[in-house]
Formats: structure tokens, C-alpha cells, sequence
């Protein structure tokens, strides 16, 4: 989605281009409009490399409308931009799903608050009905004004939303309440805001294990699996987008993780189970998609297995199984009990062993996985599932494993509705 990040001229500035690039990570476009005074704070070039789009610092200087237009529409990119009519901050204000300006000086916040609109950024505020997130950072005495007071009231009565600046050593020398918000936090609540209003996932939080796990036999040696921890990594970046709280329990994978609000590296079976058993406490749902090994070496070797003559004996034990006792401790659980979600990856008879397995350890739902196609399951970007609940089954055919993630994630949602309107039933 396409982010406006307003810069304006506050000294932490510099760490626009940080919450810039997080914005990127996850997957978002930024055109970034800077006031003039925040170009004095940081030169725009570095948010035109960034970004690669022009930086809007005035509203005199036409240019990135035709682009903007461009990627909206069919219409030909190269039309100059006056000979269409389009005024750039209205084109703008049409086409951002959120309006974010980090720092936001006392300035703008007093100009977005009387509707004072001087200059390009203050005139796309009045202009769009994207969701406008602000995060204020100034000196404390400055923030503590009755006058910025008020004008954070006006904004927040009329759903601006805002990222709290911290504590801590201010620019001015001061100490005290006024600091920028950390760049990670302003993402994350970007993130946040670009979630679908509608979503029962928003502020809940999910619990997804991704990726295989690693038995050690000796120092140098494993029984692993050959999952890639793509379609975990897929539901945690999902469940991110519609405002979920994601914590990813994630084994050994060469793929880079998605951003979530905690990620917990893991090698073992049994320090995925101290993981997601930790974690689970207090989480809305939990969806175990890793490939946690069934059985580890009873006897890992302290020191390298030499070669002998002959076969080797290799002794396994079972692993502990963290979704039946997850499902075993539900009725226990004061906090209410979490949406259960498990994936069972099957080369034959997938169907029937599934539910066998979601009754067995007690699921809401299972994901059922055919892993002898080469278009599905283990290391591959696509997948065929079948998600099967207590009284209904839906079959989600080939696709990115991206969209089998959101197809999950609806079923998630719908139990959830389900759950919120039972009692009412009742
Ligand atoms: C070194 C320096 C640091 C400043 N830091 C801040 C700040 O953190 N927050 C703020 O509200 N104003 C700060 N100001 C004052 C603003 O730059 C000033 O109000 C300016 O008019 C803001 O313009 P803008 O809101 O259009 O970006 C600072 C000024 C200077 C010279």
C-alpha cells in the first residue's frame, strides 16, 4: 500500500528514514513530503534514494503526481502532469491508505488541528480521508502546553490516531517527556492502522510457529526436515496486516522471518515446546504450521560420532506433542481458551488422517497438507489446502502461500465471530 510519511522539523527527523525503511520491509510504497523546515533537518535526496519516487517539499514543484497516477489507473504515465488538471496534493491524498508523519512538530499538529493549510503536507492532511497517524515529538514544556494540549485533543476526537513519544534525553538537553517514539514502534503502528477496520483479528494476539526442527545426534550432526518455514512466515505476515500482536516461534530456516512483534528463534523440538508453551499463555489463537520433529536421539553424543565398521543404531525418543497439550490444558486455562490451529502434512490419506488428528489432540481447526505434490507443502512458494473444523471443510486450491494464509486466517476469523456470538445465543 502506498504511505504518505510526512517529515517535519523537529530534530528527530533523521529517524524518519528509519521508520521509511520499516514501512518498506513490510512490503509498503512511501512517497515522503517534507516542510521546509524538515529540509533543513535532512537533506530530501535521502528519502528520494529510499523511496525511489521524488520527495514532495513543495507544493509549487509538480512531478510525482504523473507516477502516483500512473500506478492507480491504466491511464498513460508520461501525460504531463498540468495537462491533466490534477491538483498533485489531491491526487496524493486519493491515492495513500495512510497519511503518517513522524516527527510531527507542534507546528503541524497546531495547523492540522484549525485546519490551516500552508503548505503541501498541512493541505493532503484536509485533503485525504486516508487514516492520518501522527507521532509528536518536541520539548517537554512545548508538549505540556495547555495550547498543544488542546490541539492533540481536537485530533484525537477526530480519530487521528498517535504514536506516545517516549521519555528520555531530549535534543534540547532537557530530560523528560517529548522524545520521538522508537522507529520499530511508529511501524508497528502504521501496520496497525493499515489493518482492515472490519478484521477480528485487530489487537489480538497470534501465536505461529514456522520452519523445521533440528534433533542434534552429535555437535555436528541433525535429523532435520525439509521444511522452509514459508507458509508459518506467510501466516505471521498476515496476521500482522489485519492488525494482529504476532509472536513467531521459528526453528532453523535460511529465509529471512517477517516483521512481528516477537520473534523467538528456536533449534528443537523441545525449545519449541518451551516457546510456544510460554507464549501461548494469554494468546487469542495459536497456529502451529512448523514441522516439529516426532522423535529426537535419546542419547545425543557430547562429542563427534566416529566411523565404525557395520550399521549404526540410532536410538529416538518421542518428542513432546505441544498442540495435544495445548489442547489438554484448554479446559484448565483461566484466560480463556486460545483458537487452536494445526497443520498436518500427510503423503497419503491426507482427509481422514487429518481429522483423525484434530479430534486426537483436541483443534479447532487443521490444515490439511498433501506433501507428495511438488507444487505443495515443504519448500516450495505455492500450496493446496484443505482447512477442516468441526462441521465444515474448505478446500483452497493452488496458490501462493500467501493467499492460502489469508484463506486460514478467514477461518480463523470466522470461529472467532462464532465464539463472540455464542454466549448471545445462549
Ligand atoms: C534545532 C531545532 C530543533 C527543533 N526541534 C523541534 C522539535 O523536536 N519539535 C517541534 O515541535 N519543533 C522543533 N523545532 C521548531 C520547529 O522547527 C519550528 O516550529 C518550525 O517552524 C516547524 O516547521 P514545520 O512544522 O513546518 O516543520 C526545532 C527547531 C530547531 C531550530
Amino acid at each position: 500500500m502506498l504511505i504518505a510519511l510526512g517529515v517535519t522539523g523537529g530534530i528527530g527527523a533523521y529517524k524518519a528514514v528509519e521508520v521509511c525503511r520499516g514501512l518498506q520491509k513490510h512490503g509498503h510504497d512511501v512517497v515522503a513530503v517534507m516542510t521546509r523546515s524538515a529540509a533543513r533537518f535532512v537533506g530530501p535526496v535521502t528519502f528520494e534514494a529510499i523511496t525511489r519516487r521524488p520527495v514532495i517539499t513543495s507544493q509549487w514543484k509538480p512531478g510525482i503526481n504523473t507516477r502516483l497516477r500512473a500506478e492507480r489507473s491504466d491511464e498513460a504515465s508520461t501525460e504531463p502532469w498540468r495537462s491533466r488538471g490534477d491538483i498533485e496534493h489531491i491526487a496524493i491524498a486519493d491515492g495513500i491508505a495512510l497519511l503518517l508523519v513522524a516527527p510531527c512538530t507542534a507546528n503541524v499538529i497546531g495547523k492540522f488541528a484549525n485546519g490551516i493549510a500552508d503548505d503541501f503536507l498541512t493541505s493532503l492532511y484536509l485533503a485525504t480521508r486516508a487514516p492520518v497517524l501522527l507521532a509528536p515529538a518536541m520539548n517537554s514544556n512545548m508538549l505540556a502546553h495547555e495550547a498543544v494540549q488542546r490541539n492533540l485533543q481536537v485530533l484525537a476526537a477526530r480519530g487521528v490516531g498517535f504514536v506516545e513519544p517516549g521519555e528520555g534525553y531530549l535534543a534540547c538537553g532537557w530530560i523528560g517527556k517529548g522524545r520521538l517514539a522508537e522507529p520499530p514502534e511508529i511501524v508497528s503502528a502504521a501496520v496497525r492502522a493499515l489493518a482492515p477496520a472490519d478484521s477480528l483479528l485487530r489487537g489480538r494476539r497470534v501465536l505461529v510457529t514456522a520452519g523445521p526442527t533440528y534433533e542434534d545426534i552429535d555437535p555436528v550432526r541433525y535429523i532435520g526436515n525439509r521444511s522452509s518455514g514459508r507458509m508459518g512466515f506467510a501466516l505471521a505476515a498476515e496476521a500482522r496486516r489485519r492488525g494482529a500482536r504476532v509472536t513467531l516461534v521459528a526453528g532453523p530456516t535460511r529465509l529471512a522471518p517477517p516483521a512481528a512483534d516477537e520473534i523467538v528463534r528456536v533449534r528443537s523440538a523441545a525449545e519449541m515446546h518451551a516457546a510456544v508453551l510460554g507464549g501461548a499463555e494469554g494468546a487469542d489463537v495459536v497456529i502451529m504450521a512448523a514441522a516439529v520433529a516426532d522423535y529426537t536421539p535419546a542419547d545425543p553424543a557430547s562429542h563427534k560420532v566416529s566411523k565404525q565398521d557395520g550399521p549404526l543404531t540410532l536410538t529416538l525418543e518421542r518428542t513432546p506433542d505441544i498442540l495435544a497439550e495445548l489442547g489438554r490444558a484448554r479446559p484448565r486455562r483461566a484466560s480463556g481458551s486460545p483458537i487452536l490451529v494445526g497443520f498436518a502434512a500427510e503423503t497419503a490419506d491426507v482427509i481422514p488422517r487429518a481429522r483423525e488428528k484434530r479430534t486426537r489432540k483436541g483443534l479447532d481447526l487443521i490444515v490439511a497438507n498433501d506433501v507428495s505434490r511438488a507444487d505443495a507443502g515443504f519448500d516450495v512458494g505455492t500450496n493446496v489446502v484443505t482447512v477442516i473444523g468441526d462441521e465444515r471443510q474448505r478446500e483452497v486450491p493452488l496458490q501462493s502461500k500467501e493467499r492460502v494464509a489469508a484463506a486460514i486466517l478467514d477461518e480463523v476469523e470466522d470461529l472467532l465471530r462464532a465464539r463472540a456470538a455464542a454466549p448471545a445465543r445462549a
